[in-house]
């Protein structure tokens, strides 16, 4: 039985939210920052960290296999300070299985990280990233060189047996993933030659974009992405900006709320991050970005958002789905408002999220009154104009964060009030999310 304190009441707003905010650090990019800075010689210096579940699962990864993290919290909640890598003397053997939490990030890059070193690492995870497959990421290391015990295994537990004779290789990835695409050049990075992997069409390209900064050589084109081997990472310093998939709720939270207008401030401005912002545009929804700089390579500004009245469907084409994979969800909230039929084509990896997405989609979708579907891969929403929710509508989180802080802007959004069950999983990416609404109220 679901105790009553994992649902929460979500209240619909009443007012327009106004003024000016910032979120918390990209998610992507603080793994990243961690995961580089560990593998590096010398002493990194980070900032702008997301503090937040997942990323707490890297930091803890990595000093059990021998960095020294020193991240101290901000005013601003984020993390700041310095990561001592273990540089050539590669990582120490740890006497337990490394547990990435809810973190497939975590688990998958990890694989990338141990594949160079000869020491036996049991990489495991909570029960629903022991649901998600990883032979994905196998698959192109053990032609690397790079041996798993038990072989072949698609779930976690996974013991990694890594190897100092990697093999360089050329790779045509099944999938467009990014923590794919990061594996496979992290262990590039110690092979001899260059390590080249193509995908299906472009993922978020943040590690070809870091690298660079620790003085490795890549390539990052449209669809190709490669690194030059052997490198030895060194230190360096890094500013993580704000988390455009976390900004894409407020985003969203605006569009829908009457008289709404806001400003979002050093967001991540990364074209394979602000699909969402595109999909809105092509909606109807009265969205700006403006560049104001870059953090190294990652180009940085503001997202200004005003409520937008109408709302029209759309068609978002399968090679866009990486740049909203996580935006899915979020956005379909916003099409079951919209007029006429939106559809997102290709999205059968959504199923192997930190929940079945699509699945969760269809549900939520269907206990508010809205017709959603699938066609094959593709997800159809139809869109109602004027929609009003039940007052007990209880949407289930499924103890997925993205699907927590959607059917809680159906409530914020909505005309009568909803329970979220397991809430609570915010805090894997945004855990501070209903105080920064509320702040904006
Ligand atoms: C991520 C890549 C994406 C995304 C995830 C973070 C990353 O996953 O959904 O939230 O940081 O590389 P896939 O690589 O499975 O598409």
């Amino acid at each position: 039985m679901l105790n009553k304190s994992q649902q929460t009441t979500i209240e619909p707003l009443g007012v327009p939210l106004k003024g000016t905010t910032k979120v918390p650090g990209d998610k992507s990019i603080s793994h990243r920052a961690i995961l580089f800075s560990a593998m590096a010689k010398g002493t990194s210096h980070i900032s702008g960290v997301l503090d937040s579940g997942d990323v707490r699962s890297s930091i803890a990864a990595v000093e059990k296999l021998g960095a020294q993290v020193k991240l101290e919290s901000q005013a601003d909640g984020s993390l700041a300070g310095t990561v001592v890598g273990w540089g050539e003397n590669g990582p120490v053997q740890p006497d337990e299985p490394i547990d990435c939490g809810n973190s497939g990030t975590t688990a998958r890059l990890l694989m990338g990280v141990l594949a160079p070193w000869e020491l036996d690492v049991t990489v495991t995870g909570d029960a629903s990233l022991q649901r998600r497959p990883m032979r994905r990421i196998t698959a192109p290391l053990m032609k690397m060189g790079v041996r798993f015990a038990p072989d072949g295994q698609e779930l976690l537990p996974i013991t990694v047996h890594g190897t100092k004779n990697l093999k360089a290789i050329s790779y045509a990835a099944p999938m467009s993933s990014a923590q794919l695409k990061t594996a496979v050049l992290l262990a590039g990075l110690y092979a001899q030659g260059t390590t080249t992997l193509n995908e299906p069409s472009p993922s978020r390209n943040h590690t070809e974009l870091m690298l660079p900064e620790f003085g490795a050589v890549t390539t990052a084109a449209d669809r190709t992405a490669s690194v030059k081997g052997p490198s030895l990472l060194k230190a360096c310093e890094l500013k993580v900006p704000g988390d455009p998939s976390s900004a894409a709720f407020l985003t969203c939270a605006a569009v829908l709320v009457k008289d709404s207008d806001i400003v979002i401030e050093n967001v991540s401005l990364n074209t394979a991050r602000i699909g969402f912002v595109r999909t809105l545009e092509r909606m109807g929804a009265d969205v700006l970005v403006r560049h104001k700089g870059s953090a190294g390579k990652e180009p940085f500004g503001t997202i200004e958002v005003r409520f937008s009245g109408l709302l029209r469907g759309c068609e978002i084409p399968a090679d866009k789905i990486p740049t909203i994979v996580d935006e899915v969800p979020i956005l379909s909230l916003v099409a079951a408002f919209a007029k006429g039929v939106t559809v997102f084509r290709e999205v059968d990896e959504l199923r192997v999220k930190e929940t079945d997405r699509i699945e969760a989609i269809l549900e939520g979708l269907g206990l508010i009154g809205v017709d959603a579907w699938m066609d094959g891969s593709d997800l159809y929403v139809e869109g109602q104009p004027g929609l009003q929710l039940s007052p007990e509508t209880v949407f289930d989180s499924k103890n997925d964060h993205r699907l927590a802080m959607t059917w809680a802007i159906a409530g914020l959004a909505g005309n009568a009030p909803v329970q979220v069950k397991n809430f609570d999983s915010v805090k894997i990416s945004y855990p501070h999310f209903l105080q920064d609404i509320e702040r904006l109220t």
